[in-house]
């Protein structure tokens, strides 16, 4: 189920290249947003002391570094990040149904090894960067973006995990094919009136939450306003609406 708090359904995407810049802006959300995600250009500068410093502030962080290996190394790095304590981390679901298995098991081992919170582990299905014509030319998938976002989403939850990122485009099939507790995340969300940057597949606040959509990952709308606390808190009032 979405968290009840709005204020727990908003991601805000640190992608910055320093730990002084995630905390210069961690501080200007301070009171508003309670999720940051940490991706891999800041985790590439900053390693896991950004993820302390941001959890030290009382925040959450969703590791967003999208996990491809084989299975032994995937749950290897699900370990890490349970004993990090991020809520949420995610992994490709490409890599393949033993691979997720190994994500989803190493991160529930480590959980009750280390005695810390299971983290939601989340599936990356095609990204929104590809189109259809990628997906057939370059990666030899003859289906539609969506047949093949639902394809790879059933696989994940038949791995056992919790989830899946999609665009506003994927949310409403996503969510009548796994039903409620299947856990929604997504980027590429535009506030009204504002610049969609290079995402493509965008929608509003309001349309991602009333789609489906359990978490709505903002970054540039937030983080390069001149003032984020404002945006932040007008992506919340839209959410709301
Ligand atoms: O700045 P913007 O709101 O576009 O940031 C969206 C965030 O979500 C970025 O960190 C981007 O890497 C991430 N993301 C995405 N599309 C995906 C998966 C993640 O835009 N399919």
């Amino acid at each position: 189920m979405a968290p009840p708090d709005l204020r727990d359904r908003l991601i805000v995407a640190l992608d910055v290249d320093s730990l002084a810049e995630a905390e210069r802006l961690a501080e200007r959300l301070d009171g508003l947003v309670r999720r940051f995600k940490i991706g891999s250009q800041l985790f590439t500068a900053g390693g896991p002391a950004v993820v302390e410093a941001i959890q030290k502030r009382g925040a959450e962080v969703f590791l967003d570094l999208k996990f491809h290996d084989i299975p032994n190394t995937v749950a290897g790095a699900a370990r890490e990040a349970a004993r990090l304590g991020v809520f949420m981390f995610n992994v490709h679901a490409s890599g393949g149904l033993a691979m997720m298995k190994a994500a989803a098991e190493g991160a529930a081992a480590a959980a009750v090894e280390l005695s810390v919170r299971r983290p939601l582990a989340i599936a990356v299905t095609v990204l929104t960067s590809l189109d259809r014509g990628a997906l057939s030319r370059e990666l030899g998938v003859s289906s539609s973006v969506e047949g093949h976002v639902l394809h790879l989403a059933g696989m994940a939850a038949a791995a056992g995990l919790d989830g899946c990122v999609a665009s506003p485009n994927e949310i409403a099939a996503l969510r009548t094919n796994r039903g409620p507790a299947w856990v929604i995340v997504t980027p590429g969300v535009r506030p009204a009136g504002s610049a969609a940057g290079d995402q493509t597949r965008i929608a509003t606040p309001r349309a991602a939450a009333r789609a489906g959509a359990h978490y709505l990952v903002v970054g540039r709308p937030i983080t390069a306003a001149p003032d984020p606390a404002a945006a932040a808190a007008a992506v919340l009032r839209e959410m709301a609406s």
